[in-house]
Protein backbone atom coordinates (compact mmCIF):
# COMPACT_ATOMS: atom_id res chain seq x y z
CA UNK A 1 0.00 0.00 0.00
CA UNK A 2 1.21 3.47 -0.94
CA UNK A 3 -0.54 6.20 1.55
CA UNK A 4 -0.86 9.31 -0.32
CA UNK A 5 -2.40 12.42 2.03
CA UNK A 6 -4.72 15.07 0.67
CA UNK A 7 -3.36 18.07 1.43
CA UNK A 8 -6.78 19.55 0.54
CA UNK A 9 -7.33 18.89 4.43
CA UNK A 10 -3.56 19.90 5.67
CA UNK A 11 -3.44 23.85 7.00
CA UNK A 12 -2.80 25.82 3.97
CA UNK A 13 -0.76 28.71 5.90
CA UNK A 14 1.14 26.13 6.34
CA UNK A 15 2.32 24.31 3.31
CA UNK A 16 5.49 24.09 3.86
CA UNK A 17 5.40 23.27 7.14
CA UNK A 18 3.15 20.24 6.41
CA UNK A 19 5.06 19.02 3.61
CA UNK A 20 8.49 18.35 5.69
CA UNK A 21 6.27 17.10 8.58
CA UNK A 22 4.85 14.67 6.05
CA UNK A 23 8.46 13.81 5.09
CA UNK A 24 9.76 13.63 8.19
CA UNK A 25 6.65 11.29 9.74
CA UNK A 26 8.03 8.82 6.70
CA UNK A 27 5.91 9.17 3.80
CA UNK A 28 6.65 8.83 0.47
CA UNK A 29 3.90 10.58 -1.40
CA UNK A 30 1.46 13.67 -1.37
CA UNK A 31 -1.65 14.28 -2.96
CA UNK A 32 -2.19 17.53 -4.41
CA UNK A 33 -6.32 18.66 -5.51
CA UNK A 34 -6.41 21.45 -7.69
CA UNK A 35 -9.67 22.60 -8.51
CA UNK A 36 -11.08 25.32 -11.11
CA UNK A 37 -14.27 25.85 -9.17
CA UNK A 38 -16.06 24.78 -12.69
CA UNK A 39 -15.47 20.79 -12.87
CA UNK A 40 -16.07 20.67 -9.27
CA UNK A 41 -17.27 23.36 -7.00
CA UNK A 42 -14.51 23.88 -5.10
CA UNK A 43 -11.25 26.22 -5.79
CA UNK A 44 -8.16 25.39 -4.25
CA UNK A 45 -4.34 26.27 -6.00
CA UNK A 46 -2.66 25.98 -9.40
CA UNK A 47 0.93 25.55 -10.81
CA UNK A 48 2.72 29.03 -8.51
CA UNK A 49 1.99 27.34 -5.56
CA UNK A 50 3.11 23.88 -5.99
CA UNK A 51 6.55 25.45 -8.30
CA UNK A 52 7.23 27.50 -4.57
CA UNK A 53 6.82 24.41 -2.70
CA UNK A 54 8.58 21.90 -5.07
CA UNK A 55 11.93 23.28 -4.13
CA UNK A 56 11.51 22.55 -0.65
CA UNK A 57 10.40 18.97 -0.65
CA UNK A 58 11.13 15.49 -1.97
CA UNK A 59 8.36 13.59 -1.92
CA UNK A 60 6.14 12.58 -4.72
CA UNK A 61 4.00 15.11 -5.94
CA UNK A 62 0.63 13.32 -7.22
CA UNK A 63 -1.54 15.95 -8.55
CA UNK A 64 -4.95 15.21 -9.30
CA UNK A 65 -6.69 18.16 -11.55
CA UNK A 66 -10.16 18.29 -11.01
CA UNK A 67 -10.57 20.85 -13.89
CA UNK A 68 -12.26 21.72 -17.27
CA UNK A 69 -10.26 20.82 -20.31
CA UNK A 70 -6.83 20.13 -18.17
CA UNK A 71 -4.44 19.80 -21.55
CA UNK A 72 -4.40 23.22 -21.47
CA UNK A 73 -2.30 23.22 -18.43
CA UNK A 74 -0.09 20.14 -18.45
CA UNK A 75 3.01 21.80 -19.44
CA UNK A 76 2.57 24.45 -16.83
CA UNK A 77 2.20 21.53 -14.34
CA UNK A 78 4.90 19.64 -15.12
CA UNK A 79 7.09 22.81 -15.05
CA UNK A 80 5.92 22.92 -11.27
CA UNK A 81 7.26 20.11 -10.21
CA UNK A 82 4.48 17.63 -10.68
CA UNK A 83 5.77 13.77 -10.50
CA UNK A 84 2.48 11.88 -11.40
CA UNK A 85 -0.50 13.98 -13.61
CA UNK A 86 -4.09 12.56 -13.28
CA UNK A 87 -6.87 14.33 -15.54
CA UNK A 88 -10.67 12.91 -15.40
CA UNK A 89 -12.17 10.96 -17.87
CA UNK A 90 -14.91 13.32 -18.21
CA UNK A 91 -13.08 16.73 -18.02
CA UNK A 92 -10.96 15.78 -21.62
CA UNK A 93 -12.43 15.36 -25.44
CA UNK A 94 -9.48 13.79 -26.18
CA UNK A 95 -8.28 11.26 -23.09
CA UNK A 96 -5.62 9.64 -24.93
CA UNK A 97 -4.02 12.44 -26.65
CA UNK A 98 -4.12 14.08 -23.01
CA UNK A 99 -2.55 10.85 -21.29
CA UNK A 100 0.07 10.43 -24.13
CA UNK A 101 0.85 14.11 -24.26
CA UNK A 102 1.24 13.44 -20.25
CA UNK A 103 3.77 10.61 -20.65
CA UNK A 104 5.38 12.75 -23.54
CA UNK A 105 6.03 15.29 -20.97
CA UNK A 106 8.06 13.05 -18.81
CA UNK A 107 5.56 12.59 -16.43
CA UNK A 108 3.72 9.12 -14.86
CA UNK A 109 0.02 9.59 -16.57
CA UNK A 110 -3.36 8.84 -14.27
CA UNK A 111 -7.11 8.76 -15.36
CA UNK A 112 -9.31 9.77 -13.05
CA UNK A 113 -13.13 8.74 -13.10
CA UNK A 114 -16.07 9.74 -10.97
CA UNK A 115 -17.96 7.20 -9.00
CA UNK A 116 -21.32 7.63 -11.57
CA UNK A 117 -18.88 6.89 -14.46
CA UNK A 118 -18.23 3.55 -15.88
CA UNK A 119 -15.01 1.50 -16.31
CA UNK A 120 -15.60 1.28 -20.06
CA UNK A 121 -14.70 4.92 -20.34
CA UNK A 122 -11.61 3.44 -19.71
CA UNK A 123 -11.17 0.30 -22.22
CA UNK A 124 -8.81 1.66 -24.77
CA UNK A 125 -6.58 3.88 -22.64
CA UNK A 126 -5.42 1.53 -20.10
CA UNK A 127 -2.28 1.27 -21.89
CA UNK A 128 -1.55 5.27 -21.73
CA UNK A 129 -1.79 5.56 -18.10
CA UNK A 130 0.35 4.16 -15.15
CA UNK A 131 -2.32 4.56 -12.72
CA UNK A 132 -6.30 4.66 -12.84
CA UNK A 133 -7.85 6.74 -9.60
CA UNK A 134 -11.08 5.34 -8.63
CA UNK A 135 -13.10 8.05 -7.52
CA UNK A 136 -15.17 6.95 -3.98
CA UNK A 137 -17.01 10.39 -3.64
CA UNK A 138 -18.18 12.94 -6.12
CA UNK A 139 -15.03 15.30 -6.06
CA UNK A 140 -15.02 18.86 -4.71
CA UNK A 141 -14.81 18.47 -1.07
CA UNK A 142 -12.93 16.24 1.80
CA UNK A 143 -14.85 14.80 4.42
CA UNK A 144 -17.06 13.42 2.60
CA UNK A 145 -18.52 9.80 3.17
CA UNK A 146 -16.99 6.87 1.42
CA UNK A 147 -19.38 5.19 -1.39
CA UNK A 148 -19.68 1.44 -0.85
CA UNK A 149 -20.29 0.33 -4.64
CA UNK A 150 -16.77 1.55 -4.96
CA UNK A 151 -15.56 -1.98 -3.95
CA UNK A 152 -17.21 -3.77 -6.77
CA UNK A 153 -15.50 -1.31 -9.56
CA UNK A 154 -12.42 -1.83 -7.92
CA UNK A 155 -12.66 -5.51 -7.86
CA UNK A 156 -13.65 -5.16 -11.86
CA UNK A 157 -10.72 -3.00 -12.78
CA UNK A 158 -8.21 -5.20 -10.73
CA UNK A 159 -9.39 -8.28 -13.04
CA UNK A 160 -9.26 -6.34 -16.15
CA UNK A 161 -5.59 -5.06 -15.53
CA UNK A 162 -4.27 -8.19 -14.57
CA UNK A 163 -5.89 -10.34 -17.66
CA UNK A 164 -4.44 -7.36 -19.60
CA UNK A 165 -1.20 -7.97 -17.68
CA UNK A 166 -1.15 -4.22 -17.53
CA UNK A 167 1.62 -2.26 -14.71
CA UNK A 168 -1.25 0.03 -13.87
CA UNK A 169 -1.70 0.95 -10.37
CA UNK A 170 -5.17 1.52 -8.93
CA UNK A 171 -5.57 5.04 -6.64
CA UNK A 172 -8.93 5.25 -4.49
CA UNK A 173 -10.10 8.74 -3.40
CA UNK A 174 -12.74 9.72 -1.01
CA UNK A 175 -13.72 8.69 2.71
CA UNK A 176 -10.79 6.71 2.97
CA UNK A 177 -9.84 6.24 6.64
CA UNK A 178 -8.60 2.86 8.75
CA UNK A 179 -11.63 0.98 8.87
CA UNK A 180 -11.50 0.74 4.73
CA UNK A 181 -8.61 -0.13 4.20
CA UNK A 182 -8.23 -3.85 4.49
CA UNK A 183 -10.94 -4.17 2.08
CA UNK A 184 -9.57 -1.60 -0.47
CA UNK A 185 -6.50 -3.54 -0.34
CA UNK A 186 -8.62 -6.74 -1.35
CA UNK A 187 -10.32 -5.69 -3.39
CA UNK A 188 -7.18 -4.61 -5.47
CA UNK A 189 -6.48 -1.13 -4.73
CA UNK A 190 -2.60 0.18 -4.20
CA UNK A 191 -2.84 3.70 -3.31
CA UNK A 192 -4.69 4.97 -1.40
CA UNK A 193 -5.44 8.57 -0.59
CA UNK A 194 -6.29 10.37 2.58
CA UNK A 195 -7.34 13.47 3.31
CA UNK A 196 -9.55 14.49 6.68
CA UNK A 197 -8.76 10.12 8.18
CA UNK A 198 -4.74 11.89 8.20
CA UNK A 199 -4.66 15.04 9.01
CA UNK A 200 -6.94 15.28 11.50
CA UNK A 201 -5.31 12.56 13.50
CA UNK A 202 -1.55 14.18 14.04
CA UNK A 203 1.09 13.18 15.06
CA UNK A 204 1.56 12.34 11.44
CA UNK A 205 4.28 9.47 11.81
CA UNK A 206 1.71 7.81 14.38
CA UNK A 207 -1.20 8.39 11.92
CA UNK A 208 0.86 6.66 9.31
CA UNK A 209 1.58 3.48 11.70
CA UNK A 210 -2.09 3.53 11.64
CA UNK A 211 -2.73 2.96 7.99
CA UNK A 212 -0.32 0.43 7.68
CA UNK A 213 -1.26 -1.61 10.71
CA UNK A 214 -4.58 -1.42 9.15
CA UNK A 215 -3.19 -2.61 5.74
CA UNK A 216 -1.18 -5.89 7.77
CA UNK A 217 2.20 -4.09 6.83
CA UNK A 218 3.61 -3.57 10.36
CA UNK A 219 2.45 -5.63 13.60
C1 LIG B 1 -12.00 15.15 -3.16
C2 LIG B 1 -10.51 15.08 -3.30
C3 LIG B 1 -9.87 14.23 -2.27
C4 LIG B 1 -10.10 14.69 -0.87
C5 LIG B 1 -10.28 13.46 -0.03
O1 LIG B 1 -12.53 15.84 -4.23
O2 LIG B 1 -10.13 14.59 -4.57
O3 LIG B 1 -8.48 14.05 -2.53
O4 LIG B 1 -9.07 15.45 -0.32
O5 LIG B 1 -10.60 13.85 1.26
P1 LIG B 1 -11.15 12.82 2.32
O6 LIG B 1 -10.07 11.79 2.52
O7 LIG B 1 -11.38 13.67 3.53
O8 LIG B 1 -12.39 12.22 1.76
ZN1 LIG C 1 -7.96 13.98 -4.88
Amino acid sequence: MILSPSLLSCDFGRLAEELSALEEAGLSWVHWDVMDGSFVPNITFGPPVITRLRSQSRLFFDVHLMIGAPERYLAAFRDAGADMLVVHAEATVHLQRTLAEIRRLGMQAGVALNPASPLSMLDHVLDDVDMVLIMSVNPGFGGQNFLPMTYNKITILREILDTRALPVKIQIDGGVDPDNVVELLRCGADVLVSGSAFFNFPPYAQRREVFEKAAGMVK
